[in-house]
């Protein structure tokens, strides 16, 4: 399993930073959906799910978080900690995220709009679904 870690150009200079998501360009899909994911409590995994189709890119822009990614052959640890890099994740990956600093806020960009249809939530029917 190949890590796809985006980086993205960051713009700007003496005032600050800024960087620029656009669809089909440095994000690698039409961008239906943007969630964001904050306040977890201390100690807490999140995630536990693959999906059937769904794209996503995952960007920590503020804090950081890991992430366990398992294409049901090998399990693979990123850490995101700079607001600089995306996560590219496509369809049938287990992902779990841990470790989140207290200060994270970890922004999905989904190639879709919610479906739970599009969801696999038990790992070992994640197994038989990749087979
Ligand atoms: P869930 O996938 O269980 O996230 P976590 O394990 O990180 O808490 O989603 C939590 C709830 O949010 C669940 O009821 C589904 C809902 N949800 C949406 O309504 N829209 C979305 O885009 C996402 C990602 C989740």
């Amino acid at each position: 399993m190949e890590i796809e870690l985006i980086k993205f150009e960051v713009k700007g200079g003496d005032r600050g930073s800024l960087i620029s998501l656009e669809e089909n360009k440095n994000i690698p899909f039409d961008i239906k959906r943007v969630y964001y994911i904050f306040d977890t409590r201390p100690g807490v995994r999140r995630g536990f799910h693959a999906h059937k189709n769904l794209q996503q890119v995952l960007i920590c822009v503020s804090g950081g978080c890991k992430i366990m990614l398992d294409d049901g052959k090998e399990k693979k640890e990123v850490e995101l900690f700079s607001s600089a890099n995306g996560l590219l994740l496509n369809s049938c990956i287990w992902r779990e995220m841990f470790d989140f600093s207290p200060d994270c806020v970890l922004m999905v960009l989904a190639s879709d709009y919610y479906n739970e249809e599009d969801y696999i939530r038990n790992y070992q029917d994640f197994i038989e679904y990749i087979k």
